[in-house]
């Protein structure tokens, strides 16, 4: 099964210019990779009302199976990329976030101080990662080979836990 997926990039840096996304394309490299379809590639600023809008297009208009953010997950006053997240997420999977930071508080502690949320809107998981390239990377790197099976309990109904002897 191919799903369709989309990277934005939040950045107000990015979006105006001042610095290359190089977050984005690595993402969305990694996401080809993995088999994943990369329909959308856009970039906003740490605007919460337009990271919402782009979610829900991205959900609805484009019935997207997963959409991957980069960025806005810090402490800075303009970090609000979970809470764009949470406000249109009907359902929260939390256990993704935790995976990630669990795994990246082995590559350094900093990786408590990514806010990352993710949760599911309609037939769409959306999943925050962190905004350097990096740390973007390493990121999805821990929750990707996982994330196939909750996009097919999401949208086929078919998946059955029980019945799989490899969990990966
Ligand atoms: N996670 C991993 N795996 N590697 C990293 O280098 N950087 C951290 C953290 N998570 C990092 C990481 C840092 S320094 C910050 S501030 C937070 O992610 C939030 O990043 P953001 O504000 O760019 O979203």
């Amino acid at each position: 099964m191919t799903y369709q997926a989309a990277v934005i990039t939040v950045s107000d840096r990015s979006f105006w210019g001042k610095r290359p996304d190089e977050s984005g394309p690595a993402v969305a490299a990694l996401l080809a990779d993995a088999g994943y379809e990369v329909a959308l590639q856009i970039i906003v600023q740490d605007e919460q009302w337009q990271i919402e809008q782009e979610l829900i297009r991205a959900s609805e208009e484009r019935d997207l199976a997963l959409v991957v953010t980069t960025g806005g997950t810090g402490f800075s006053p303009r970090d609000v990329t979970p809470e764009a997240t949470a406000r249109v997420c009907t359902r929260m999977a939390p256990g993704i976030a935790e995976a990630m930071r669990a795994a990246s508080l082995q590559i350094t502690p900093r990786a408590m101080l990514s806010r990352a949320a993710a949760g599911i809107r309609g037939r769409t998981l959306i999943v925050n990662l962190p905004g350097s390239p990096k740390a973007a990377v390493e990121n999805l790197q821990a929750v990707l080979p996982t994330l196939a099976h909750g996009l097919d309990m999401l949208r086929g109904g078919e998946a059955d836990c029980a019945a799989e002897r490899n969990p990966l």
